[in-house]
């Protein structure tokens, strides 16, 4: 197989191309403000997983910065299957993909010269999921820390758009893995409640009812939605509302939701561990079961493989 046969393509405006002719210019807004919005799915047994949901989310992003992508929302599912497909004999059969729509506001051309590029500046790309890096997590569970900083208010940006602005979740990050490096942030809301990590959704189990922040100050996780509904399948009663610390530190159980850990257990929040010892306690592996029988893929071993 060829060097470029055998190196993963990915799409830049209107071009499928070998990732390493994938440039974006140090004039791109993306890159120059965080002027721009993502998406990321991921498959399950290299198929791909509520690709329409995120596709939807996407475009509400979109909306809400203002950015025309140039394509619509069916030209961007057409594309991303595509790059998909044009990357799986690259993937182990044991392995699955992040899949992953970007669009920035474009270039700041220079006035008066040429323009470098005009429109925006779309990407599709896939990247193999971090599997090992996160394997013990499915048998030890995460250890949450509540670092000081706060996630950005609705009023300020509203955390329902999926932006390139994640510098206050990634300073959130650093402070918790300053005091533990294996730790997992998750972030307050303005009002002092629990709100989401970088990339993660999260929930408390108390008395066997099920508890998550509202929608209103987090990402609404695809994930998350996917929990919710195995949880009223299961007759499993869910609150959305707000989540204090001290309600964190009487839980039962905790756990976090996202496309790449679809339920990962907790097994301490800020050093206090879960009243239920078990990890995953019961309720949440009831919802872990569902979500494994829901995709027909076995996540938890795949990631159970690697530790
Ligand atoms: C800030 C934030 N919250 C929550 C999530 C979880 O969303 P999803 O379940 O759609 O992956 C993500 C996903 O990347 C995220 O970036």
């Amino acid at each position: 197989m060829t060097a470029l046969a055998n190196q993963r393509v990915a799409y830049l405006n209107g071009q499928i191309l070998p990732e390493s002719e994938v440039r974006v210019s140090f004039r791109d807004r993306g890159y120059k403000y965080g002027d721009a919005v993502f998406d990321m799915t991921r498959t399950f047994g290299h198929k791909v997983f509520k690709l329409q949901e995120h596709i939807d989310r996407f475009y509400r992003s979109l909306r809400y910065v203002r950015i025309d992508p140039g394509m619509s929302p069916k030209e961007m599912i057409q594309k991303s299957e595509e790059v998909l497909e044009r990357n799986m004999h690259l993937l182990d059969k044991h392995d699955d993909y992040w899949l992953g729509q970007r669009v920035s506001r474009g270039v700041d051309n220079v006035m008066g010269e040429q323009p470098i590029q005009t429109g925006p500046t779309v990407v599709i790309e896939c990247t193999p999921l971090p599997l090992k890096a996160r394997a013990n997590f499915y048998r030890a569970g995460l250890d949450v820390v509540v670092p000081s900083t706060r996630r950005v208010a609705p009023s300020m940006l509203s955390p329902r758009a999926k932006t390139h602005n994640y510098l206050n979740m990634i300073i959130g990050e650093q402070e918790a893995k300053a005091t533990n490096p294996n730790s997992w942030a998750v972030l307050l809301d303005e009002n002092g409640n629990l709100a989401e990590g970088i990339g993660s959704n999260i929930f408390i189990v108390r008395d066997g009812v099920v508890f998550t922040p509202s929608e209103r100050y987090v990402l609404p996780g695809v994930s998350r939605q996917t929990a919710m509904d195995m949880a009223k399948d299961l007759g499993i009663k869910l609150v959305e509302g707000d989540i204090d610390l001290f309600d964190a530190y009487v839980a039962d159980e905790a756990f976090i939701t996202s496309t790449s850990f679809c339920i990962c257990p907790v097994r301490s929040i800020n050093g206090n561990p879960m009243a239920e010892h078990a990890i995953p306690g019961p309720v949440t592996k009831k919802l872990m079961d569902a979500y494994v029988k829901f995709v027909n893929y076995d996540w938890v071993q795949q990631y159970l493989r690697h530790a």
